[in-house]
């Protein structure tokens, strides 16, 4: 059928296949019946094609680091079927996800966007989630190929990675997507490999990807992600997006004329865009892109489990789980306790049907007999508190806020990142729009105002000039880049009294790098002190117990900039301290999207690390704090001591951040644990660590053959819950080398297994490898070899607790090309 139509097709209609329509959709050809689908963000829910953050409400997953810990592939599995119903819902043929990317250096502000420092792990849970999705008929997209590891300079940095290290280390989990889960769709990444963009790299896009693996599916650009014409349709990307087309059309079909580009070429490629059309069934029935929102009782479950899956109890001296009934005064602590911080930041963004903040969640788990206190104690926003309220926003025909408001509306938020605007009348590159509030403070004193803005804005307070985000603007970190830092202006303010708010906002003029978004974000706050966080010293001292609800927000943990440090961002250590100091009973629960210092751990009694884990948040909190569930969570990525332990810190800024457009992987493979345990620096907590509430035993391993050949050899173990509580226990198997021509780590992770038992229960861990898994990528001659020799299986529940070691001979050498 779809050869049928391609024989129809002329050189235009198949080049118009080769970019989006516009942001979210792709190119119609009606005289044939070709219709256009809908593709959308992903990857812990489907939001639409609305607003990045006032869109279609939409079920909030955990974000990927979260799912990481869960170490549960066939959850995942599970919430990949959910999440495509969750597409569907929004008209989408296509998943903007998963994001499988590796935790490099832990200041990555995408880190919370992916799933591990490990490139085993991720390719099994990437696997899990796109045969998931797919599963249901929608097309899901693994990104971003390949090396983004960083948020600096994203656009444009290269990241120079040497062979090897991108076959052990950063490749294997797009090969697994591809070979295992045969996904139906690659994005390409921003960045540079080696000195050229991914979406003009032949070697990447075509020799790798398509012939070495035999990917036979779409490969897209990130959104502005692709700068030519002839390179990247030559290199074998198939898809610009957004569109319009910027950098094809008619350029491209220029260069076809021109010789620059072989016919069959554009060809081959129209045909992948229409195999893509086929595979998700949009010539069965044409799509209806409308927008719905589905909030689902089994996936409101599916969600609060999967938070305490991922949960990762990180000390525990037996305060945990909590007993309801003994507790009666409860102080709950913190920046994090009454806001729900549900998802990070960026494009990875949704409209969450509802959030459930660890105040509301452990309220609605104690119900009645118990006092709960409250008290925030310190802010740890980067950006002042949105606005929140009724807001009016007008919108005018053009700049400069001329004459009636063509379309009127209210929203309740300060923050506006269009896609769309409310009326096809309004152009996004000439319109503008006024935002009207009122704020009444609770409090008197210096309140501060603060506004970020993607194009050009002026906030008024009572008519005053108060943020001045036209004059002088300049382009800073927010919204992609695309926006200027945030301004901020100080006010002194009474309680009780009613002030006017006006925010005037315009597109800009100049339109650099072809990237276009119009946003702004605006808000208010009364900074805290001193005063504040004695009062949650006070909130500590008079309560039995103190749980203290600290890390950081989508603001940090986003797309667009990485992390400054791995501290506590605001005054939330001193907060800790105080605290601790206070209450002998605190209990920190941490939301970070990655890796952070502990120098107060020695002075709480316990720590749940809970990511970022969807609008269950509260819930899932509760039901791990009260021990309803086990902590089923074990660390996907290394937490070391200090940032100076990271495998990626070296002190050589061209290692990170990087140095004059370039990043240079110079750690290779020795990335998070490979790093730690081949150098013997000691981690925080090791990749794999987590605690439950319950305790196993663990039989001698068996083995299939005692040594290793074309077969492979299975391990098993079996594990027997010798607790009074049901729990489940992570088995994992590292392989660890004899010497080899090349330095090779300590040990890698080849195989694992998640058991999940009641008290007494015994289940068996069976772990499978095979040759491939003894191998290094020898680059020289272009294969991955594994070398004669003796070799040690590690049987470990984390990478610093070793169980078993068993020595396993491998009587011959593999050599095994990576097109097998
Ligand atoms: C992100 C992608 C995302 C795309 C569309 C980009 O900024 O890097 O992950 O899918 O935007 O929102």
């Amino acid at each position: 059928m779809i050869d049928s139509i391609l024989e129809k097709m002329t050189l235009e209609e198949q080049v118009s296949l080769l970019s989006g329509a516009d942001f979210w959709t792709t190119v119609p050809v009606e005289r044939l019946g070709v219709p256009k689908i809908k593709v959308t963000d992903g990857p812990n829910g489907a939001r639409g094609a609305g607003s990045l953050v006032a869109g279609v409400k939409a079920a909030c997953f955990p974000v990927a680091i979260a799912l990481g810990a869960s170490w549960s592939p066939a959850l995942i599995r599970q919430m990949g079927t959910a999440l495509a119903r969750q597409a569907k819902s929004k008209g989408a043929a296509v998943l903007l996800a998963p994001t499988v990317n590796i935790h490099r250096s832990g200041l990555n502000g995408r880190n919370f966007e992916c799933y591990s420092e490990d490139p085993m792990l991720t390719g099994e849970l990437a696997v899990a989630y796109i045969e998931g999705v797919q599963a249901e008929g929608i097309a899901a997209t693994i990104k971003h190929f390949v090396g983004n590891e960083s948020e600096i300079e994203r656009q444009t940095i290269s990241s120079d990675i040497d062979e090897r290290t991108l076959r052990e280390i950063y490749l294997p989990p797009f090969e697994q997507a591809v070979r295992r889960a045969g996904v139906m769709a690659v994005m390409s990444s921003y960045n540079r490999l080696n000195g050229t963009y991914t979406s003009e790299h032949h070697w990447l896009l075509t020799k790798v990807l398509r012939e070495e693996w035999g990917f036979d599916g779409i490969v897209m650009s990130d959104w502005f992600g692709s700068h030519s014409a002839a390179e990247t349709i030559n290199a074998g990307l198939d898809l610009e997006m957004p569109g319009p087309a910027r950098d094809r059309g008619e350029k491209l079909v220029a260069a076809v004329r021109e010789g620059k580009v072989e016919p069959a070429t554009v060809r081959a490629a129209a045909r992948r865009m229409l195999l893509l059309l086929e595979r998700v069934g949009a010539f069965r029935k044409t799509p209806d892109l409308t927008e719905r929102a589905v909030d689902l009782t089994e996936d409101r479950a599916l969600i609060r489990r999967l938070g305490a899956e991922g949960a990762v109890l990180l000390k525990n001296d037996g305060i945990l789980p909590l007993a309801k009934t003994s507790l009666d005064r409860i102080a709950v602590i913190g920046p994090n306790a009454a806001t729900a911080r549900v998802m990070g930041g960026g494009s990875a963004q949704i409209a969450a049907h509802y959030m459930v903040s660890p105040l509301e969640g452990i309220r609605a788990a104690l119900s009645n007999a118990n006092s709960i206190s409250h008290s925030v104690g310190c802010r740890h926003n980067r950006l002042i508190d949105v606005f929140k309220g009724k807001i009016t926003v007008e919108y005018f025909k053009e700049r400069g806020f001329k004459g009636a408001p063509l379309h009127v509306e209210t929203v309740d938020k300060g923050e506006f990142f269009w896609f769309e605007l409310p009326s096809g009348q309004l152009e996004p590159a000439d319109f503008s729009a006024r935002m009207k509030m009122q704020f009444v403070p609770e409090e008197s004193g210096e309140h501060v105002f603060g506004m970020t803005n993607a194009g050009l804005a002026r906030l008024f307070v009572d008519g005053r000039l108060t943020v001045d985000g036209l004059d002088g603007w300049t382009r800073g970190e927010n919204y992609f880049g695309t926006a200027n830092d945030e301004q901020r202006g100080a006010v002194m303010l009474e309680a009780g009294r009613t002030y006017e708010v006006t925010v005037e906002y315009e597109p800009s003029i100049t339109n650099e790098d072809g990237i276009n978004l119009i946003a702004v974000r605006f808000g208010v706050e009364k900074p805290l002190g001193d005063a504040d966080i004695e009062a949650a010293v006070e909130t500590a001292r008079n309560a039995d117990v103190a749980l203290l609800f600290v890390g950081r927000d989508g603001e940090w943990d986003t797309e667009g900039l990485d992390l400054p440090n791995m501290r506590l961002p605001g005054r939330q250590e001193e907060l800790i301290e105080k605290v601790a100091a206070a209450n002998a009973n605190t209990v920190v629960v941490l939301q970070t999207g990655g890796p952070i210092e502990m120098p107060w751990l020695g002075k709480v009694r316990a720590v749940l690390q809970m990511w970022y884990p969807g609008q269950e948040l509260g819930n899932a909190v509760a039901d791990v704090l009260f021990g309803d569930v086990e902590p089923g969570g074990r660390l996907p990525q290394t937490f070391p001591k200090a940032l100076s332990d990271n495998s990626a810190i070296t002190g050589d800024l061209a290692v990170y951040p990087g140095k004059d457009g370039h990043v240079r992987y110079g750690e290779s493979v020795f990335v998070g644990y490979r790093h730690h345990d081949t150098r013997a620096v000691e981690p925080l907590f090791p990749f794999g660590y987590g605690l439950g509430y319950t305790r196993f035993r663990w039989s001698e391993p068996r083995l299939s053959a005692s040594e290793m050949s074309s077969e492979g050899v299975i391990v098993s173990i079996d594990v027997t819950n010798i607790g009074d509580r049901a729990g489940s226990e992570l088995v994992q198997l590292y392989v660890r080398s004899p010497k080899a021509k090349v330095e090779r780590p300590d040990k890698e992770l080849r195989a694992f297994a998640k058991l999940a038992l009641q008290p007494g229960e015994t289940g068996a861990a069976i772990l499978k490898i095979l040759p491939r898994d003894l191998a290094y990528f020898d680059a020289e001659a272009g294969a991955f070899r594994a070398e004669a020799g003796d070799y040690q299986l590690i049987v470990a529940a984390n990478a610093a607790d070793i169980r078993f070691v068993i020595d396993l001979p491998s009587p011959s050498s593999y050599l095994q090309p990576p097109s097998y």
